[in-house]
């Protein structure tokens, strides 16, 4: 059944999950309050590369089955509406639900009773339970049903999801059925629950994807230390269909707009009830641990001393988005290498496809040509794991280079072809590793 669905806010959330609901057939009206997006998006000028969204949104604009607007009274006649509001990080990595608190109020005094009121992007645990208080109304339902998109998968994880989980209190209420209706078409297990539950289930997995990738990278520190090889211990584990094989490939750390924040919030709440965390403390630490290795390896690679200044030596930097496929800096761990590197006196020149420029930086050099990066360089790091650094003229590459030598962070290049072309590949958990031996 055709649902008339509002969408709060047209950001990363909320603009995926406006199209998406458009998609499935549902009349989907989106309200932001930036005036300049919601022109742009009337246009169909989509701001947020995320393969097939852009198509979808002047799908929906040409069918009518979408309507941006600013004017939050066209949400007065929909039967169900999605919150997907802007959750920052505030003091101590506390969520701050500063427009949530302000938005959700003037939401009550114009919503149809009987409207359902459901929370899309993250939020701390109770939140809905508090709907009801700050809608100021008791004939609303309201219900929890997080999103677990990911960046550059955006729309794919949207229309084919591995679950859907919907919390009401109490679960699988009426608000419930009609909220799991919606994603029918996705085919995919839906979790009927209470909404303390589904709340935390988003902080949870996001949480133990941190985990995981802390835990595969201190395995990665000490195969170097032992002689074996990262890839095929990971490799054995990921056929335990109890471990699975995703997120177990080690990197610079992991970073983005969700894992950290995510972390941070669960680590704040649990503190806050008097819980220690300390697995998902450690899994931060680790974090911070491994893109310091990053630096050290570098300076070993070029001064023969992990703890030397690097002071006037080019490094050249292949990627800097926090993960390929997106051009997204929010905290990269390329970037905190970057700034690490320049620190210790590097002059940087780095090459990513999905970015023309670092905001707010002038330590890093960013070109468009990724010959360009190897330019008299004492030594390439590569960062972000883009497939296509790997078909890169590596001989070219190596000529151009002071010293032919790549720390490559993401075990993306093939140390036999660059073996071939004169380069000395460093990898991370492999037998010729981050690690330094001095
Ligand atoms: C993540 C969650 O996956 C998603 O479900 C949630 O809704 C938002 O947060 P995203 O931030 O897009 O999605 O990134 P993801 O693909 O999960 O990668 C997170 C980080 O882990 C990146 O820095 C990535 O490079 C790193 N990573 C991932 C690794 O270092 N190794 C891996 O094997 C996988």
């Amino acid at each position: 059944m055709a649902e008339h669905i509002g969408i709060v806010g047209a950001g990363y959330v909320g603009l995926t999950s406006a199209a998406c609901f458009a998609r499935l057939g549902h009349r989907v009206t989106c309200v932001d309050t930036d005036e300049s997006k919601v022109d742009e998006l009337r246009r169909g000028v989509v701001s947020i590369a995320e393969p097939g969204l852009a198509e979808l949104v002047a799908q929906g604009l040409g069918d009518g089955t979408l309507t941006f607007t600013t004017a939050q009274a066209e949400l007065h006649g929909a039967g169900l509406v999605f919150l997907c509001l802007p959750t920052p990080p505030g003091e101590g990595g506390r969520p701050d639900l500063g427009v949530l608190e302000r938005v959700v109020p003037q939401l009550g005094r114009l919503l149809r009773p009987g409207c359902v009121v459901v929370t899309k992007s993250t939020v701390p645990v109770g939140t809905a339970a508090r709907l009801p208080g700050l809608l100021g109304r008791g004939d609303l339902p309201v219900a929890a049903n997080p999103e677990f998109l990911r960046e550059g998968h955006a729309v794919e994880d949207f229309l084919h999801p591995d679950r859907v989980v919907v919390g009401t209190d109490p679960p699988g209420s009426a608000a419930a059925v009609r909220v799991a209706r919606l994603y029918e078409p996705a085919g995919a297990p839906v979790v009927t629950t209470d909404s303390a539950s589904a709340e935390l289930a988003k902080y949870a997995s996001n949480a133990f994807l941190a985990v995981k990738l802390s835990y595969v990278n201190v395995l990665a520190e000490l195969c170097e230390l032992f002689g074996a090889d990262v890839r095929e211990v990971a490799r054995t584990m990921g056929l335990d269909a109890r471990i699975g094989p995703e997120f177990l490939a080690p990197g610079p750390g992991w970073g983005g707009s969700c894992l950290p924040k995510d972390t941070s919030a669960l680590l704040h709440a649990a503190e806050a009830a008097g819980v220690d965390f300390g697995i998902l403390r450690d899994a931060v630490r680790v974090n911070a641990r491994q893109r310091a290795r990053v630096v050290r390896a570098v300076r070993q690679a070029v001064t023969g001393s992990a703890a030397s200044s690097l002071a006037g030596a080019r490094i050249g930097l292949l990627g800097l988005a926090f993960k390929a496929g997106t051009g997204d800096l929010r905290d990269s761990p390329a970037l905190a290498v970057a700034e690490d590197l320049a620190r210790a006196g590097a002059e940087l020149t780095a090459h990513d496809p999905a970015v023309a420029r670092v905001p707010g930086t002038s330590a890093v050099q960013v070109v468009d040509d990724p010959y360009l990066v190897a330019k008299d360089a004492a030594a390439l790091v590569v960062l972000t794991e883009w497939p296509e650094f790997r078909d890169l003229d590596w001989a070219r590459l190596a000529a151009s280079a002071a010293r032919p030598i790549v720390v490559d962070t993401r075990n993306l290049l093939d140390p036999v072809a660059l073996a071939a072309a004169g380069v000395t590949h460093i990898g991370v958990g492999t037998r010729r590793s981050l690690t330094p031996f001095e």
